[in-house]
C-alpha cells in the first residue's frame, strides 16, 4: 500500500512537469511524409510539448478531412490540423481556428511569403494558418533504366507519351505507377488538360466553370487522351496508394509515375539519399507552367488550446529552421522567400525556378484536387465525372462536358 502511494505521489510529481500533449491531425502516412512529421515532432519536444499524431491514411486527405469536420462538429477539434487551400477561409469564417497574427509579424510574413500564399493563408486580414508546404503536380517521375532497357526516350508531348505507354505495353511492361483512386485519377487528368491547353484555357475550363472553354476541341482532346491512358492501364490498375505505386516505380515494373513532389520525400526516404536510376521531369504541356497545391496547419480553439497555447505552439513549428528541413525531407518547396534552398534536391531548385517564372508568365495554377481550385462540392463532383469516365468506356466525351457545363451553371460554392 505505502509502495503503491510512494509510486502514486512520483506519478503525480512527474506529470507535473509532463509535456503537454498536442494531437495533431494529418494525411501523412506514407514513409517519406512519416519522416517528414517526426521532424515537426522532435520540434515541439524541444519546445516542452509532446506531439500525439493522429494519421488518417488516403493521399490527398479525403477520409482525414471527414475527420476534421465530424471531430469539429462535435466539439472535439484536434489541436493542430493538416488544411489546404481555401478551406482554411471557411474553417476561419466559422470561428474555429486560433489566429496568428504574431507569428507573422515576427518571421515578416507579409513580406517573406510568396505572394500567393499571402491571400491562401488570411481570413479578414487576420493569418490564421501556417504555410508550411508547396507542392509541384505537373510532375512525371521516370525510371530511366527501364526506358534505356527498351531504348526508349523521355516523352517531350502527350502525343509521344502516349506511344511510349503503347510500346511498353507491347513488350510486356505495364507503363503507368498508379492507383485507381479518384484523386490520383484526376490528377492525371489535369496534367494532361493543363499540357494540351495550358494555363488560360485551364482556368477557365476547370476553375471558371466556363461553358465555352469545356465545349472546346481541347477538352475534346483531353478527354480522347485521357480514355488512350484508360485504355492501356485498366488492364493492370489497382486500388492502390500513390507510395505503393512509388515502389513500382523504383523497382523497375513500371517506367512513369505522374504526380506531385512528394514523390521525392519517398524516394529521398529509401536510403537517404535520391536514386539515380528516377529522374523527374516536367509533364509534356505545350506550353511551361506550373500545377501547385500547398499544405498549411491550423490551431483549432478547444477547451484545451487557448490562445497562450496556441500561441507558442506556433511560434515552435513556424520556426524557418523547420519549415526548411520539413520541406527538404518532404520534396516540396518552402513557400519563403527568405528561405533558402541550399541541400535541396534537384528536382526542388527546378521547381522552384519554374514556379517564379509561371507566376511571372501568369502561367500557374492551382491544382483541381484537394479543393484548391474549386469549392468542395464542385471538386467532388467533378471529381467524379472524370473517374466513372476514366473507368467506364462507355461514356462518351460529350456527356462529360455536359455534366461539367451544368456545374457550372450551379453556381455553387459552397
Ligand atoms: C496532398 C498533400 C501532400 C501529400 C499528398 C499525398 O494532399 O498536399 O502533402 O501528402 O497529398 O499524400
Amino acid at each position: 500500500m505505502k509502495k503503491l502511494l510512494i509510486a502514486g505521489l512520483m506519478t503525480a510529481a512527474f506529470s507535473a512537469h509532463a509535456a503537454k500533449d498536442v494531437q495533431f491531425l494529418h494525411w501523412w502516412t506514407s514513409e517519406g511524409e512519416v519522416n517528414s512529421v517526426e521532424i515537426i515532432k522532435d520540434k515541439l519536444v524541444k519546445s516542452g510539448f509532446n506531439l500525439v499524431s493522429v494519421p488518417v491514411e488516403g493521399g490527398g486527405g479525403k477520409i482525414a478531412k471527414s475527420i476534421l469536420q465530424a471531430r469539429a462538429i462535435a466539439g472535439n477539434p484536434p489541436d493542430v490540423a493538416q488544411l489546404e487551400g481555401p478551406s482554411i477561409k471557411s474553417w476561419a469564417a466559422l470561428g474555429f481556428l486560433h489566429g496568428i497574427n504574431d507569428a507573422a509579424e515576427q518571421h515578416k510574413w507579409d513580406e517573406n511569403l510568396f505572394k500567393m500564399a499571402r491571400q491562401i493563408h488570411r481570413y479578414d486580414g487576420d493569418y490564421v494558418a501556417i504555410p508550411v508546404t508547396l507542392h509541384r503536380l505537373n510532375w512525371m517521375w521516370v525510371n530511366r533504366e527501364v526506358l534505356q532497357r527498351h531504348q526508349l526516350t523521355i516523352p517531350e508531348s502527350w502525343q509521344q507519351m502516349i506511344e511510349v505507354f503503347a510500346d511498353l505495353q507491347q513488350r510486356g511492361v505495364a507503363p503507368l505507377a498508379i492507383g485507381n483512386e479518384p484523386w490520383q485519377i484526376v490528377q492525371l487528368f489535369e496534367n494532361i488538360a493543363f499540357g494540351l491547353g495550358g494555363a488560360q484555357y485551364y482556368k477557365k475550363a476547370y476553375i471558371e466553370l466556363d461553358s465555352e472553354a469545356l465545349a472546346s476541341q481541347t477538352t475534346l482532346e483531353a478527354l480522347h487522351l485521357f480514355r488512350q491512358v484508360s485504355t492501356i492501364v485498366l488492364p493492370y490498375i489497382t486500388k492502390q496508394t500513390w507510395d505503393s505505386a512509388t515502389q513500382q516505380l523504383v523497382d523497375g515494373k513500371r517506367a512513369f509515375q505522374i504526380t506531385g513532389d512528394w514523390v521525392a520525400g519517398d524516394l529521398m526516404a529509401l536510403d537517404g539519399t535520391f536514386p539515380a536510376h528516377i529522374g523527374c521531369y516536367p509533364t509534356p504541356a505545350n506550353e511551361a507552367g506550373f500545377i501547385y497545391n500547398m499544405d498549411s496547419l491550423v490551431l483549432f480553439k478547444s477547451p484545451r488550446l487557448d490562445a497562450e497555447l496556441a500561441n507558442q505552439i506556433v511560434e515552435s513549428i513556424s520556426d524557418p529552421q523547420l519549415i526548411s528541413a520539413f520541406n527538404k525531407q518532404k520534396g516540396s518547396i518552402p513557400p519563403y522567400y527568405n528561405i533558402s534552398l541550399t541541400g535541396f534536391s534537384s528536382c526542388t531548385i527546378e521547381a522552384y525556378q519554374d514556379f517564379h517564372l509561371a507566376e511571372k508568365q501568369g502561367n500557374l495554377v492551382p491544382s483541381m484536387i484537394d479543393s484548391m481550385a474549386v469549392s468542395p462540392v464542385i471538386e467532388k463532383a467533378a471529381t467524379n465525372e472524370l473517374f466513372r469516365f476514366f473507368n467506364d468506356p462507355s461514356i462518351k466525351p460529350e456527356d462529360v462536358i455536359l455534366h461539367m457545363q451544368s456545374m457550372g451553371a450551379s453556381n455553387i460554392s459552397l
